[in-house]
């Protein structure tokens, strides 16, 4: 019931040092009536997730970790696409930084470095709430920036850190630039949804003419990804045809 200019203001910042999860804890809040406009970090996290029960890896020290958690007035419908504006606003922020971003669907920060593309971070948005009515959101980022040798061999995937990039860049600096960009994108997502941030969307994809294959479960499809559309589902040519695929259980890899 706050005052539409007070809603949109930080009003909780949590900096832990050991935490299972940053998205955990900021859905444990909601579940205890706060959690709105809060953002928890955590410099380790013992039971860190990505999409479909897969975890995120990060050990002190090498990347940023951080959830923060809103209550959209509208239903559930509207926030389709909000992990993929928030690829693209993270990209824009990086790239102010010299980084160039690309992105994977429907989650994924990749970066191409010696000529290999390797994961940076992810994003992974956990819902409460139904159709119609309002509901509490955790959007949970993770961002390697200092990654070792071992971090990497704890890995089915290739992935890079920021330094590698960027060496000296401030996880400090970078993680407070995060929690404004997404201050400012979550009001304007709720007035505008993904169709403001689908052309930039697009322009950064990695697989855009690539060959990739589509899991659900046991599920394959084999085809040529194209965009996504204005709600953030993607368009994949196989054969003649072209099939859309939206979010959830569904993930993208390289034919
Ligand atoms: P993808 O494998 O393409 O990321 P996905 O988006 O469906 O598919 P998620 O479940 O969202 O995968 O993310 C977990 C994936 O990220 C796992 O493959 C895991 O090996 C990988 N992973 C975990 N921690 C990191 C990290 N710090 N950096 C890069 N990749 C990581
Ligand atoms: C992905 O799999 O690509 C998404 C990974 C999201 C990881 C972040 S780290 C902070 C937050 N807490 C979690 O448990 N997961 C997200």
């Amino acid at each position: 019931d706050l005052p539409r200019d007070a809603r949109q203001q930080l009003s909780r910042l949590f900096v832990e040092s050991q935490l299972e999860s940053t998205n955990t804890f900021l859905l444990e809040r909601f579940a205890q009536g706060a959690g709105h406009a809060e953002v928890c970090v955590a410099e380790v996290q013992t039971a860190g997730r990505g999409r479909r029960g897969r975890s995120w890896h990060g050990s002190w020290g090498a990347g940023i970790h951080f959830s923060l958690g809103w209550c959209f007035e509208s239903g559930v419908a509207a926030i389709e696409g909000l992990s993929l504006a928030i690829g693209v606003s993270m990209a824009e922020l990086l790239q102010t930084f010299g980084v160039d971003i690309l992105l994977k669907w429907p989650n994924d920060l990749l970066v191409e470095h010696h000529g290999e593309i390797h994961k940076l971070g992810g994003i992974l948005t956990e819902v409460r709430g139904d159709m119609e009515g309002p509901c509490e959101v955790v959007i949970g980022i993770g961002l390697n920036v200092a990654f070792g040798e071992a971090d990497r061999q704890r890995l089915e995937q290739s992935a890079a850190g920021l330094h590698e990039l960027v060496p000296g860049l401030s996880r400090n600096a970078l993680i407070s630039s995060m929690i404004d960009e997404l201050m400012a994108l979550l009001p304007r997502f709720e007035r505008q949804g993904f169709g403001a941030w689908q052309a930039d969307w697009n322009a950064r994809h990695y697989y855009t003419n690539r060959a990739v294959v589509l899991q659900q479960g046991s599920r394959y499809w084999e085809g040529i990804a194209q965009g996504v559309n204005e709600q953030g589902n993607l368009a994949v040519r196989i054969d003649d045809r072209e099939v859309i695929f939206s979010g959830g259980e569904i993930s993208l890899r390289a034919s």
